[in-house]
């Protein structure tokens, strides 16, 4: 028989959750219970602090809903989404890279023709994102699903919206046979990541900028190419080097440019001055 002591716990701990029948689960589990007390051991914990912790992880989980992600959040600013994130998606440097997928995301969003609105009336400038979708070999890809989500101009998404009883700023668009792409949208803003909750508890002790540069959320998933998560960041917008999620790279900052009215990208006209972005996403083909 062999009790726990300061000295032996991690060991005994770790070999006991080495059981897992599964290789990886295992590998993991046990992994994690030799950091997890290496921490412990490097701050040297006390019950308070272990008791704060605990506290904090259940008020996390009970503000967790069908439309809140406060783990999300809480991985997102801790910067261990956007780890994972670059862990896994080692891309060719020409290929479009990922960013965090945030907690906002709504599947099932309703399909949108070419230069279609998703803003659907909503106030703000009117903006065109348009562009090729192509693979490494500059091959347009035709058929390719853009799926499509952004903030209005107060910063919030439709999930944070109780009155939103219809898809509100977010559709899908289907590349043209050529692998073109136009959506019509507004100018997205700057936004605070949710601070009403355990994660803005935090960081509000601390000199943590909570927002986020002015940018569109993209997520196109077509078979035999590698799933692209990933945004468009206005260039020149505030907040782009101090992202609270440190979603932000150099390879996604699209200029907005003012155009006069006139002919518009998706091959129409607009008596009121818009912005284009244009930008070709380019994807990785599997393996
Ligand atoms: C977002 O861009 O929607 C987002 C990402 C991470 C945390 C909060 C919001
Ligand atoms: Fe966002």
């Amino acid at each position: 028989m062999q009790l726990a002591t300061e000295d032996n716990i991690t060991e005994l701990a770790a070999a006991r959750w080495a059981t897992a029948h599964d290789p990886r689960t295992a590998e993991v589990l046990s992994a994690l219970v030799k950091h997890l007390h290496a921490f412990a051991r490097e701050v040297r914990l006390t019950e308070a602090e272990w008791m704060a912790a605990v506290q904090w992880l259940t008020r996390t989980g009970q503000v967790c809903d069908d439309k809140r992600e406060e783990f999300i959040l809480a991985s997102d600013v801790l910067g261990l989404s956007m780890l994972v994130v670059q862990m896994n998606h080692r891309l060719d440097p020409a290929a479009t890279p990922a960013t965090v997928l945030g907690p906002f995301h709504i599947p099932g969003s309703p399909g949108l023709e070419f230069g279609g609105d998703m803003s659907d009336g909503l106030p703000g400038t009117p903006l065109f994102v348009h562009g090729t979708v192509r693979d490494l070999d500059g091959k347009p890809v035709g058929g390719a699903v853009l799926d499509v989500w952004q903030a209005d101009t107060d910063g919030l998404y439709e999930s944070q919206v109780a009155e939103a009883d219809e898809a509100r700023l977010r559709a899908k668009y289907t590349t043209r046979e050529d692998g073109t792409y136009c959506v019509r949208t507004i100018a997205p803003l700057g936004y605070s990541i949710p601070m009403d909750g355990p994660v803005g508890e935090l960081i509000d002790r601390t000199d943590i900028s909570q927002f986020r540069p002015a940018h569109i959320h993209f997520l196109i998933d077509e078979p035999g190419y590698e799933p692209l998560i990933t945004h468009l960041f206005q260039e020149g917008a505030d907040y782009l080097d101090s992202d609270v999620v440190f979603g932000t790279k150099q390879e996604l900052v699209v200029a907005f440019t003012e155009r006069e009215p006139g002919p518009t990208p998706d091959g129409g006209e607009s008596a009121s001055p818009f912005l284009v972005a244009e930008y070709d996403f380019v994807l990785q083909p599997k393996g």
